[in-house]
């Protein structure tokens, strides 16, 4: 049976970054929902840049080992990221590559969300639109619905340096959707016994 859980990160470890701010708020409103959640920070994670004689000489290293457990014993993954230059964080990338040396397979049957925020008008759709591609090329399957935030810059409370109401609202709303879609995917989804 697919496991309930649901891990959450960010595809930026910067410190005061936006997306670990997200990652964090969506984190939340899982939890108040009732339902499984483990939110990571991938600075837990670190990983050289994939290099093929790298992996020769060194193996994989053990974050890939470590985070391919924790994406195993999880039933969905929401991720939130900017895009830099319109695409996807070099982070999130080499993160990914990394895990798929350990298994081409290990994110199948593995419910996908897709969250972005930016200080611009775009909202990080072009990073979003690529990662969807990225994704959907392995074959993976990715919640219809992406959660875009432009001008985030505008809705950060500064007294609470959280997200202002209006933004909450919106962010809520996409994750109580893509609770909604895992569910409907874990309907569908016949047990492996
Ligand atoms: C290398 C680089 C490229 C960027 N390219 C874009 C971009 O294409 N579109 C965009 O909206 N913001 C872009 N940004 C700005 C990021 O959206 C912004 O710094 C955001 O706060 C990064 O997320 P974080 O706060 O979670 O680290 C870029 C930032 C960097 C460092």
């Amino acid at each position: 049976m697919t496991s309930d859980r649901i891990l959450v990160l960010a595809g930026s470890v910067r410190r005061g970054s936006v997306h670990g701010l997200l990652a964090r708020h969506a984190a939340a409103t899982i939890d108040s929902a009732g339902r499984e959640c483990l939110r990571v920070d991938l600075a837990d994670f670190e990983m050289p840049l994939y290099h093929g004689d790298l992996e020769a000489e060194q193996g994989v290293p053990g974050a890939a080992y470590r985070l391919a457990e924790l994406v195993g014993d999880s039933g969905a993954l929401l991720i939130a990221s900017p895009e830099y230059n319109g695409a996807v964080t070099p982070l999130l990338k080499n993160t990914v590559d990394w895990v798929t040396r350990i298994d081409i397979g290990v994110l199948r049957d593995t419910y996908i969300g897709l969250m972005a925020a930016s200080p611009g008008r775009l909202g990080g759709t072009r990073g979003l639109a690529m990662t969807r591609t990225w994704f959907e090329n392995m074959r993976l399957i990715v919640h219809d619905d992406e959660l875009s935030m432009p001008r985030v810059g505008e809705h950060i409370d500064p007294s609470t340096s959280g997200f202002d109401s209006e933004a909450s609202a919106v962010i809520d709303d996409y994750v109580n959707g893509y609770v909604s879609g895992f569910d409907e995917y874990c309907q569908g989804v016949p047990s492996p016994d």
